[in-house]
């Protein structure tokens, strides 16, 4: 039997009318849904933190330098950004949380290992997770029922460069 939209419309046929009804309003649901987030300018967390481009990391065997003018999402004051190794097992977020002042904290909530994003308001990182652990920029575990404190790494400024101390890790 072949059917129309106006069909689904009118409530004719059966079962499968009604399936396609069914379907028609989950996808118009999920459209609702979609431009909701959009007009509101609402994200999830995760997607606040790009990642820094290779152009502007260097990978040495026990430290992290970052060449701070390749490094655009980090620019701003309250701006945050990705960096991650698997091979290194290392997954930080490096956070500018003033105009020299940097953290780079491990990524992965203690609880779940969900990834964690920082809050400039509050200057805390908090995990994308629905419990929504809470650390502040020493790693330090504010709230939130998870395993403890995320680590921590040194960081320091020298001129354009950031070094991050991969084995001095707190
Ligand atoms: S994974 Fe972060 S609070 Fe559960």
């Amino acid at each position: 039997m072949k059917r129309t939209i106006a069909g689904i419309h009118s409530g004719e046929g059966g079962k499968a009318d009604r399936e396609a009804r069914r379907m028609r309003d989950l996808l118009l649901r999920r459209d609702f849904l979609r431009s909701g987030l959009g007009l509101t300018g609402v994200y999830p967390l995760c997607c606040l933190s790009p990642e820094l481009p290779p152009s502007a990391v260097l990978w040495e065997k026990d430290r992290l330098l970052l060449d701070l003018t390749a490094a655009a999402p980090l620019k701003r004051i309250g701006s945050a950004a990705s960096v991650a190794d698997p091979a290194r097992k290392v997954n930080l977020l490096v956070i500018r949380s003033g105009k020299n002042q940097f953290a780079a904290l491990d990524r992965t909530c203690t609880h779940g290992g969900a990834m964690c994003a920082y809050q400039h308001r509050t200057r805390t990182l908090r995990c994308t997770s629905l419990n929504h652990a809470e650390y502040d920029l020493q790693g330090t575990l504010l709230h939130g029922r998870t395993h403890g404190n995320l680590r921590s790494y040194p960081v320091r400024r020298k001129g354009k460069t950031l070094e991050i101390l991969l084995e001095g890790r707190g």
